[in-house]
């Protein structure tokens, strides 16, 4: 009999629609691709998003424990889970406390990396970055906003700058919403750039929702761009998720196939 085989790719997850679509969908598609013998799983892992996707738009997708419990029922006996979080947090224990029980109900089940576990995932993506987004011209610099952690692997968004600017793009910047550095600590390192008058900000997020929508680019007193115009830089926001990106897709895929 010829063994059944399985792809789970795990998100946190969105409540909007379009961005579910260009991120999540797209992310899953390419790693889909990049393994042709195995059937796709769409699993997400926060339970605020499935409530209010279910109870909004009636739109019901399944969390980690439901999709292996579906792929274990429907006889795949062979799975690769790829997470789509950015880093190996929180979610992402999460998401292997959740798995773990489940592996006796198969033959293999293997955990594909997050995006920026190991230090040269780290040059990987900001190779990306550096290859899609417009370099920062005179005068400009480049913003990416993530999220920011409790969990020790917050110290990932002072690597990658630190990267960047390895890599020569001196007025690229991480900020995060929930950890640190915040706002305040970029808004005192630019002003170490006094040629620097325009900003570029992007969400470093795989999709461009709640965050990206309000925090960054919202038009409360408090969000980033507000701020930024604020203290007098002239702000554009773009938002993009990262799993808009084919580097960043292709990066997922290939962290699926390597499992
Ligand atoms: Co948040």
């Amino acid at each position: 009999m010829e063994e059944k085989k399985a792809v789970l790719v795990v998100s946190f997850g969105t409540s909007y629609h379009e961005t579910i679509e260009k991120n999540i969908a797209a992310a899953e598609r390419a790693i889909a691709a990049a393994l042709p013998d195995r059937t796709l799983f769409r699993a997400f892992t926060s339970g605020m998003i499935l409530r209010k996707l279910a109870r909004r738009d009636g739109l019901l997708i399944d969390d980690v424990p439901q999709a292996l419990e579906r792929i274990a029922a429907e006889g795949y006996t062979d799975v690769v889970v790829q997470p789509t979080h950015i880093l190996p947090g929180e979610e992402y224990a999460k998401l292997l406390a959740l798995a773990a029980p489940y592996a006796p109900r198969f033959a293999a089940l293997r955990y594909g990396k997050p995006l920026l576990t190991g230090w040269r995932d780290y040059l990987e993506v900001a190779r990306v970055l550096m290859e899609e987004l417009p370099a920062p011209a005179e005068g400009e610099a480049v913003l990416l906003m993530g999220h920011g952690t409790e969990h020790p692997v917050n110290a990932a968004y002072a690597q990658l700058e630190y990267v960047l600017h390895d890599a020569g793009w001196d007025r690229a910047f991480v900020g995060t919403v929930e950890g640190y550095p915040a706002l305040d600590q970029v808004l005192r390192r630019l002003a170490e750039y006094p040629s620097v008058t325009r900003v570029r900000l992007y969400p470093l997020m795989l999709v461009a929702g709640d965050h990206a929508t309000n925090d960054m680019a919202g038009p409360d007193p408090d969000s980033w761009r507000s701020r930024l115009e604020a203290a007098g830089y002239a702000v554009s926001c773009h938002l993009q998720g990262l799993g808009e990106s084919p580097g960043i897709r292709a990066l997922l895929a290939r962290r699926a196939a390597e499992a």
